[in-house]
């Protein structure tokens, strides 16, 4: 047996036990005659005693033991003197009689505790180790448990667990794909799903009625700090439901997920349909834990002969409580912020309500105090609160002050990562324009069904088109989204035509599909949240990164393993696959 107890378990009522555990030596410390090691494992510390004088041939082992070492030891639990209130064994130290190395370890290349002194890079590169620590490691134990309660939830409702293939077919809408070549049918590819959708919809035509799956995506895009290359959806699809009974089910699993994992009640779960959450919010997924609303000003802006606002489609501002003494330093560093590539705002104006009730703005030359208070009263602002005002484009200025807006929800700490604020974004539009290749896209993917209002308006106003699609945003983060399914194999084959598939084109792409459309397919629709989302959510986490056991860097690499990498000729000739690299 090589433990009896595990490092995290012993207490006070433990005393005088004699006990054996086994783990790594995190640290070593010497005090005149006597050596204190932290031995760990994945439940936690406890403290090893060696008293040099009782026990010589202990000590002699002892004294080769480096960070990192395996051991077993024996010895015998006592009440320490000298408590720690830190850790749950603190107050309990062993008295160590027998020890064991299990396996030397070479000088770890950073410090393992909880506070690490390694950089990124080289917590990347030894992963293993990195996952030695408790606070990465307690990261993945919450994503064990949250995994374990939305199975729990769904199987309960009778959802069907099922798993679906991951060598399928490459299909045109959407990220870029992942593919892997095919030997045995030369110049073929299989795709890595970009997630489960069509073959979660055959699932509900086979009759599933109720199919889940906690299952790995891959989208081939540009990574950020919510996004990787793989990562895993909880896909749900339901038969005989409209929008409402999805929106009731995956309420009821996010509040199950945070009362069990977290114990918090979630009160208010509203819904707002996209133009507003553009309108007021500046973005399809606002952060609705504080107000400040974007306001349009166009009206009161335009025509006084202050020309950047003349030309502009569109004027907007938010009002930031409470800001009107920021400095000359700060707003020059807010219009810098607003003038990066990422924004796209040429300029910014401010309007500062002094606490003394005065005016005092950066196009003062222009707009007399009465027109300026003006734009006030639309804020309802009060003395002391800070105007900042954009203009342009419409829907570029507006997703701007969405921008500008959490900047300044970061600054003035309203923010707070304790509190949720889930949020369901409805009534998304169907299609979205694309300027450089003139045609539309679908805005969700090419199953989605229109709102049965709009139909008529498929092809005379495509662009105004609602779907019965819906995102479920929390603390403005998109944690999942789903829709209303065409079921019927005319509107899906309209919708082909509406994205520009010939008949042809949608039939080699997804003819398995419209035939199974051909044999009853039922009414359904479906969900999907991103679960590394939802557990950084929960993890109070900024990035996703470390809700994944072996998760890549922002190359999409895998520093770990050192992949992509090349593969050997031989293997490229099976596959017959010429390299042609243009540097
Ligand atoms: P969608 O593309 O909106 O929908 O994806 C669902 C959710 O998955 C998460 N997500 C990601 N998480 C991490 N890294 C990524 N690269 C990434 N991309 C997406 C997001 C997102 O809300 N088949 C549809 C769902 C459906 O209609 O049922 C789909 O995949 O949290």
């Amino acid at each position: 047996m090589y433990r009896t107890h595990t490092c995290g378990e012993l207490r006070l009522e433990h005393q005088g036990a004699e006990v054996t555990l086994a783990g790594w030596v995190q640290r070593k410390r010497e005090f005149g005659g006597m050596t204190f090691i932290d031995l760990r494992d994945r439940y936690g510390l406890t403290q090893l005693v060696f008293d040099e004088k009782t026990n010589p041939e202990v000590t002699e082992k002892m004294k080769k033991l480096g960070r990192e070492f395996v051991i077993q030891s024996k010895g015998i639990v006592l009440e320490r003197s000298n408590k720690n209130k830190n850790i749950p064994t603190g107050d309990i130290e062993i008295e160590v009689l027998g020890l064991q190395i299990l396996n030397a370890s070479e000088v770890p290349p950073f410090t393992i505790e909880d506070e690490s002194d390694g950089g990124d890079d080289i917590r990347m590169k030894y992963r293993y180790l990195d996952l030695r620590r408790a606070p990465v490691r307690d990261t993945l134990v919450l994503r064990a448990k949250m995994a374990h309660a939305v199975r729990s939830y769904l199987n309960g409702l009778n959802f069907i667990e099922t798993e679906t293939p991951v060598l399928i077919k490459s299909t045109p809408e959407g990220a870029r794909d992942f593919v892997v070549p095919s030997r045995m049918n030369p110049g073929e590819f299989y795709a890595l799903p970009q997630s489960p959708q069509q073959l979660k919809q055959l699932l509900m035509v086979a009759g599933f009625d109720r199919y889940y799956q906690i299952v790995k995506c891959f989208r081939d895009e540009d990574l950020r700090a919510d996004r990787q290359p793989e990562f895993t959806q909880i896909d749900c699809e339901m038969s005989f439901v409209e929008q409402e009974d999805i929106l009731n089910t995956f309420e009821g699993l996010t509040r199950y997920m945070f009362k069990e994992i977290k114990g918090i009640e979630i009160s208010e779960f509203p819904r707002m349909p996209y133009s507003e959450a553009m309108e007021n919010y500046g973005s399809d997924k606002p952060d609705i834990r504080f107000e400040m609303k974007i306001k349009e000003l166009t009206r009161l802006a335009k025509g006084k002969g202050f020309p950047v606002f003349d030309d502009a489609e569109f004027v907007g501002g938010i009002c930031a409580e409470g800001c009107s003494e920021y400095t000359r330093k700060q707003l020059d560093a807010l219009t810098e912020w607003v003038k990066r590539p990422q924004i796209g705002a040429k300029g910014m104006v401010y309007l500062k309500y002094n606490t003394d009730g005065s005016l005092k703005s950066s196009v003062d030359k222009f707009y007399s105090p009465e027109e300026l208070k003006k734009w006030a009263d639309l804020f309802g602002a009060k003395p002391g609160d800070l105007i900042l005002v954009l203009s342009g484009a419409k829907e570029q200025t507006q997703k701007a002050l969405g921008e500008l807006r959490l900047e300044m929800a970061n600054q003035l700490g309203l923010r707070e990562k304790s509190v949720f604020q889930p949020l369901w974004v409805v009534d998304f539009p169907l299609l979205e324009w694309d300027e450089e290749t003139k045609r539309y896209y679908a805005m969700h993917h090419p199953f989605t069904a229109p709102k049965p209002e709009d139909i008529s308006m498929l092809e005379t106003n495509p662009g105004a088109v609602r779907a019965n699609a819906y995102d479920l945003v929390i603390n403005g983060v998109e944690i999942g989204g789903g829709s209303v399914r065409i079921f019927d194999k005319g509107l899906q084959a309209k919708m082909f035509n509406m994205l520009g598939f010939t008949p042809e084109q949608a039939e080699y792409q997804f003819g398995f599909l419209m035939n199974a459309f051909k044999f009853g397919a039922p009414p359904h629709a479906g969900i999907a949240f991103g679960f590394d989302r939802l557990t950084s959510m929960f993890a109070g986490l900024d990035s996703i990164r470390d809700t994944i056991a072996f998760p890549k860097n922002n190359s999409g690499r895998d520093v770990m393993m050192d992949s992509p990498s090349s593969i050997a000729d031989a293997q490229l000739n099976e596959l017959n696959i010429k390299l042609d690299l243009k540097q």
